[in-house]
């Protein structure tokens, strides 16, 4: 039966709530390839993530799960800088000052768009460092499924310059993502590394001159835009449970996973690519993907 609560309707029209984004600390432009590009919009403050990014950046995400012309979301931010962080004024300084709720729920609804809804995004998320990228905006970075940074973007676990510890859940994310060398060396030290350096220690996938990033980042989202979007989900989804789980339960979660694909996916990918190789033979697996239907 169908909800008559509006957040449970489909719109007629799924581009409406886009739409009706606020659209002041964060812009959202779908392009006519299927690229959403989220545009962290505020410049003057280096994209420091403030009360407004947080409120906008769920709702966009809300949004652009229903919106049928988003296929891959790109995260970045205006200006030179990705973003410098959280708002030491407006994130910690002023909701500390408040109501002991206020800082409780600007956390969480923080935690929500930064950790919770970007892991388990149901599109293909990249971030593209294009500056600056500091403290809990390594959360949005590796929040994302794959970054591209500019070679001379710069990145620091600043937290420790300034006497606090990298908390929100950026330390939980950066020991699952680096190694414990080069953790501890920049949660400890807080120096500042580039976009070459953040390939070699695998925080970011690909590091290019400022110049060619826009154009990677679209390459690297027309990649995933051509992948089967329910197997694409899937995969980010059993890759993110099955590093918590044991040897036995993944093994049985995997194939559950696999089973449920079969179910969800409308264009029956798996068979579909089995009968283009085996009895079309209008494809090879191993050197790119199936022909997608329509
Ligand atoms: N919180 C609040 N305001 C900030 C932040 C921030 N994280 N980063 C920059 N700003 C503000 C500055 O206060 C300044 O505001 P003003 O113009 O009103 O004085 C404006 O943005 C521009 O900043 P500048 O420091 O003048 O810019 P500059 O280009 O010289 O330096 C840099 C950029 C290196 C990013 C510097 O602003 C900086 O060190 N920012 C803090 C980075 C940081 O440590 N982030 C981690 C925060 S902790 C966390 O995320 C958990």
């Amino acid at each position: 039966m169908r909800s008559k609560h509006p957040k449970l309707q489909t719109p007629e029209d799924t581009t409406a709530a886009t739409a009706a984004l606020a659209q002041q600390d964060v812009l959202v432009h779908v392009d006519e390839e299927g690229i959403a590009w989220l545009t962290l919009n505020r410049p003057t403050k280096r994209n420091a993530i403030n009360p407004g990014i947080v409120f906008e950046m769920n709702e966009a995400l809300d949004a652009l799960e229903m919106d049928e012309r988003a296929k891959a979301v790109v995260i970045t931010g205006a200006g030179d800088a990705f973003s410098a962080g959280q708002d030491l004024k407006e994130y910690f300084r002023e909701p500390d000052a408040g109501h002991p709720m206020l800082r409780e729920r600007m956390h969480r609804a923080n935690a929500a768009w930064q950790w919770r809804r970007l892991m388990f995004y149901p599109k293909p998320t990249i971030a593209m460092v294009n500056g600056w990228c500091f403290g809990g905006a390594f959360q949005v970075l590796l929040g994302c499924d794959l970054a591209v940074a500019a070679t001379d973007a710069q990145f620091g676990l600043s937290e420790i310059n300034w006497g606090i510890i990298p908390a929100g859940i950026v330390t939980k994310s950066v020991a699952m993502a680096l190694s414990q060398r080069a953790a501890l060396y920049y949660i400890m030290t807080g120096e500042n590394f580039d976009g070459a350096r953040a390939v070699q220690i695998g925080l970011v996938n690909i590091a290019v001159p400022r110049e060619q990033l826009e154009n990677r980042t679209r390459q690297l989202a027309r990649t995933l835009i051509e992948r089967n979007p329910v197997v694409l989900r899937s995969a980010k989804t059993a890759y993110h449970h099955c590093r918590d789980m044991g040897w036995e339960a993944a093994y049985d979660y995997l194939a559950a996973k696999s089973d449920q694909n079969m179910v969800r996916d409308p264009e029956q990918g798996g068979a579909t690519g089995m009968r283009q190789f085996l009895d079309d033979k209008s494809f090879r697996p191993g050197l790119g993907a199936y022909k997608r239907p329509g």
